[in-house]
This record gives C-alpha cells, sequence and structure tokens, in this order.
C-alpha cells in the first residue's frame, strides 16, 4: 500500500513510537489523522509534522462508538488503520486494580479490534486498504510483571493473523508488527519494576534483545506497510523466536487455502440476497 497520499488514521499519536511514525509518515506525503487523549500534545504534534488532531479515549465506549464514521466525516475514507495506542502494566496480577486489568486489555486488544470492525466495510467496498497493529515481542515470551500487558500483545497478534485468514483477496492487506523493547519512556516505566528490569537487562546483556530506536522502527514500519509484508518483527535477531510462535498460524494457512473465506462468503450472501 503506498502512503504517499494516503489517509492514516494513527491512534497513540503523541508517545514515542507514536509520534515518529506521525513524522515518518507526513514525511512520506501522507495525510495522518493524529489520535491520542491529551488536546495540548495533539496540537503540538499536528502543528510540527501538519497532521490532523482527533482527541479520543479509546478506553470509553463512548467514544469509541462511530469513531471511524467521525473521522471519515472529518477528514474522508480511512486507507491504513495504524492501531498503535498501547499502554503497559508491570506487576503480579493481583497488584493490579480490576480497572487497571480491564483498562488495558481495552486499549491494548478490544480498541484496536473495534476500529477494525469500524473500518473494514468501508475498505471492502472499495476493494482496497491496509490494517496495521503494533503489538510487541511481549505476546511471543513472557516476562515477569508483563503477563497481563503480553496476553493482550499476543490476543492482537493472533487476531491480526485470523483477520489476514478474512480478508484474503480483498485487496485490504494485514500488518503485524513484532517489536522488542524501545528507547522510551514505556521501558523507562517497565523498569520501575525490579523482575521486569532485571529480565530486560539479562537479556540486552546476552544480547537476544537489544534497544530499538523509535525513528528506526517507524522507518521500518512505513517500509512494511509500502512493501505489503504481513509481519514486521524487530530486532532481526528475535525475529526467529516470533516466527516459531507463528508456526501453527503459517501452517494453517498453507493447510487452508483456497478454503472461501469470510469476505468472499460475504460478498456471495449479499449476492444471493439481492
Ligand atoms: N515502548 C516500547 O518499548 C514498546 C515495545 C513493544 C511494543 N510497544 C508498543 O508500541 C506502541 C506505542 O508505544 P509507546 O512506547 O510509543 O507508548 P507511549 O509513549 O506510552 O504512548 C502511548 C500513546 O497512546 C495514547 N493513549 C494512551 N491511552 C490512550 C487511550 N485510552 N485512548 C487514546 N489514546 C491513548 C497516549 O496519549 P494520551 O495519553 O494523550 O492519550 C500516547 O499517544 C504501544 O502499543 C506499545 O505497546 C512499545
Amino acid at each position: 500500500m503506498r502512503t504517499t497520499g494516503a489517509h492514516v488514521l494513527l491512534t497513540g499519536a503523541t508517545g514515542t513510537i507514536g509520534a515518529a511514525l506521525a513524522r515518518r509518515l507526513t514525511e512520506r506525503g501522507a495525510q495522518v489523522t493524529l489520535l491520542a487523549r491529551t488536546p495540548t500534545a495533539l496540537q503540538a504534534l499536528a502543528d510540527a509534522t501538519g497532521g490532523t488532531p482527533f482527541a479520543a479515549d479509546l478506553c470509553d465506549p463512548e467514544g469509541l462508538r462511530g469513531l471511524v464514521d467521525r473521522v471519515e466525516v472529518q477528514q474522508g475514507p480511512v486507507d491504513v488503520l495504524l492501531n498503535n495506542a498501547g499502554a503497559e502494566t508491570t506487576g503480579l496480577l493481583t497488584d493490579l486494580t480490576a480497572e487497571q486489568l480491564r483498562a488495558t486489555v481495552d486499549l491494548n486488544l478490544t480498541a484496536p479490534l473495534e476500529l477494525c470492525r469500524q473500518v473494514i466495510p468501508g475498505m471492502l467496498a472499495r476493494g482496497t486498504g491496509h490494517l496495521v497493529n503494533i503489538s510487541s515481542l511481549a505476546g511471543v515470551a513472557t516476562f515477569p510483571g508483563l503477563a497481563v500487558y503480553g496476553a493482550s500483545k499476543a490476543g492482537l497478534t493472533h487476531a491480526t493473523s485470523g483477520l489476514r485468514a478474512d480478508l484474503r483477496g480483498t485487496g485490504v492487506g494485514t500488518l503485524a508488527v513484532e517489536i522488542g523493547p524501545v528507547a522510551s519512556e514505556m521501558m523507562d516505566r517497565i523498569s520501575l519494576h525490579g523482575p521486569s528490569e532485571a529480565s530486560f537487562a539479562r537479556v540486552l546483556r546476552a544480547r537476544l534483545l537489544s534497544l530499538l530506536d523509535p525513528d528506526d522502527v517507524a522507518h521500518r514500519v512505513v517500509t512494511a506497510i509500502e512493501q505489503g509484508r504481513p509481519h514486521l518483527r524487530l530486532p532481526r535477531r528475535a525475529a526467529p523466536l516470533a516466527a516459531v510462535t507463528g508456526t501453527p498460524r503459517a501452517i494453517a494457512r498453507i493447510a487452508l487455502s483456497g478454503i472461501p473465506t469470510s469476505s468472499t462468503r460475504h460478498d456471495e450472501d449479499r449476492e444471493t440476497a439481492t
């Protein structure tokens, strides 16, 4: 999918990775709708990049309802949905409140899927579109203190694979981005939890992972969108591990090739009904 001239709805736009994505996308000539909760940060990013601010809370069911329609009324059809907003929780499950548990799953898993649900019909009608979900290597391997975060990201990666199967042949592509630790405030916050900090320190020391640069991540995500790649796994040295986790999904995709997809069925049902 070409990003030049494309309308990209970017969530979590004001965070470390989101701002890098906003900069890279606008450099490539995309028209970017910047979504986050804090209007002042959104306006500052809009001033710096030329994107359009759109304030919404993705954990608020009212804010989420009809969100894609509201964006499209203002800015036109969404060509690329880039689900980047996410938040970590660290600590034992029993250290979290029920609200923290729900909010993490709402933001990291339910909201991206709900936005996909809202945007897909228009993309199918236009025969083109791209769904990008920023997941994490925390959804591949579990680290102490990150059970809820990792589970929400594993769910997002798995759901992206399912969407890919459903949308095969429709012109609507998917990209699952599985990244390791990025130099960011999120990593600084995670490092405040002793067991998580010790775990990252060990895998970084053993060079199983390396600390990623947000601008480099943004560059590679945008390139992967433009090349139509289904997966992006960073750092490269960890990619084989993520690919192993994805093997059952890949085997299912090969074994089930030729089976009519849900989207094809949907079209056939509509044709029969008319
Ligand atoms: N940083 C890492 O090391 C790392 C590693 C792997 C994967 N990731 C993933 O990469 C993505 C971006 O991470 P990041 O480090 O850039 O995060 P970040 O700096 O903490 O930024 C989070 C962004 O999401 C927005 N946001 C938070 N809650 C929201 C809500 N309820 N509704 C709407 N927007 C909300 C924030 O703005 P407001 O607070 O103003 O709403 C901000 O723009 C996340 O999905 C994360 O899980 C990060």
